[in-house]
């Protein structure tokens, strides 16, 4: 029997969570098929606990049915600085008592790049998934995570075309690169079915809210630059108002928003305002709504899959397979503009869209094989 081989996946924040799951699966179903194979690897999952409330964490891992985590580094909030330098600190401190083969991160946020910089200044191989996305925007925090994050990977596993090309252009060697589809799209399909089953119940909000039409929008709104700023937010919360007129709105409050909306003091009467809630509440909600409007990267992705026409309040995209393939609209912050994409949507004149190469539940499989071939290649070289 082959030695069991280590792979740490890094999880911290509300996105990181339904991008795990499926290559955890994947890797527990080779191991239980596959007991004496190469398909036989451990793991352990990681959480930095950038993200800590109920319904930001572990909601997830019941929802998704993720394995606990093996380490939890407790971080939280902080600046940038802080919560980066924290994650390092306490995740340098695992990494001297149990050293992976190999990590895994994902996506783009503050725990991605402060885990995949301490592993590699210790010598340990990085994976990176939904690598060579770009907004081309350096204001972005997620930007600069994704750009450094990719710089030092050694597996850069991509979702979409756009990413291949920026990858090439920024030089990447073209062995470090694998197109491998979209985990986010893998839990996705593999949730809807349990949607379906007969066993989920939506939450008393959700129920409440959905019992008294067909017709609403769902809304999500934290991205720093559209919630940290008071001129830019109430522009942008004038607009979703004038919106809620025509049609009822649903509003996932995100803690960095909820705190926004209490201190700039703007109305939330004709809009409704909830808590963040669990992966399958959410999916039950945007499946069935006329429009999405967002500042999430993965809505738009999960939108374009669920033929749902997304509204996107930002001034640029990472994820340009969605406008392009998709069901995704690129609005950014003019209230004019968001209103009147609103409009063509509420009278029936959606674009229709196509679901993007690779998007097809599978993409966690690649993944492993890529693993596998890899953890291989390096057993051979020494
Ligand atoms: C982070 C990611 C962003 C991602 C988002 C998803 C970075 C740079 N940003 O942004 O890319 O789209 O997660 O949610 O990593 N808070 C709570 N409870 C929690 C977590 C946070 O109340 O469980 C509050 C705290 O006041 C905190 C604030 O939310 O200061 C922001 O959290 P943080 O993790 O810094 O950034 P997000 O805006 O969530």
């Amino acid at each position: 029997m082959m030695n069991k081989r280590t792979i740490h996946f890094i999880a911290g924040a509300r996105p990181n969570f339904m991008k795990i799951a499926p290559i955890v699966q994947a890797i527990l179903r080779g191991t239980e098929q596959y007991p004496n194979s190469e398909r036989n690897l451990q793991f352990d999952i990681v959480h930095t606990g950038q993200h800590y409330d109920n319904n930001m964490s572990k909601i997830f891992f019941k929802d998704l049915g993720i394995p606990e985590p093996r380490y939890n580094l407790e971080v939280g909030s902080g600046t940038h600085a802080e919560q980066t330098a924290r994650i390092m600190i306490e995740y340098e401190k695992v990494l001297i008592n149990s050293k992976p083969e190999l990590i895994i991160v994902v996506g783009d946020v503050n725990s991605t790049i402060a885990c995949s910089l301490t592993a590699r200044k210790m010598g340990i191989p990085v994976g990176h998934v939904e690598a060579g996305l770009r907004s081309f925007d350096m204001e972005m925090p997620e930007e600069i995570n994704r750009k450094l994050t990719d710089v030092i990977s050694d597996l850069l596993f991509v979702t979409e075309e756009s990413g291949l090309t920026n990858l090439r252009r920024e030089g990447i060697e073209e062995s470090r690169i694998h197109f491998v589809g979209n985990v986010m799209i893998d839990t996705l399909l593999k949730q809807l079915d349990g949607l379906d089953s007969g066993k989920y119940k939506p939450n008393d909000q959700i129920a409440k809210f959905l019992e008294q039409g067909d017709k609403y929008a769902v809304l999500t709104l934290h991205r720093q630059l559209n919630v940290d700023t008071r001129g830019t937010f109430e522009k942008i919360w004038g607009a979703l108002t004038e919106i809620s007129e025509d049609i009822r709105m649903l509003f996932l409050s995100h803690p960095r928003t909820k705190s926004r909306v209490e201190e700039f003091k703007v109305s939330t009467n004709r809009i409704t305002t909830i808590d963040p809630i669990g992966y399958m509440d959410m999916l039950h909600a945007v499946r069935g709504a006329t429009m999405v409007l967002t500042d999430s990267g993965g809505l738009q992705e999960e939108t374009t899959v669920l033929g749902v026409p997304c509204i996107t309040i930002r001034e640029n995209t990472e994820r340009p397979s969605t406008i392009e393939i998709g069901t995704n609209y690129l609005v950014g912050t003019d209230p004019q503009r968001i209103f009147s994409v609103a409009q063509q949507i509420l009278g029936g004149n959606a674009k229709e869209g196509k679901v993007p190469p690779l998007w097809d539940g599978n993409a966690a499989e690649r993944i492993v094989d890529v693993i596998i071939d890899y953890m291989n290649k390096s057993l051979l070289s020494g």
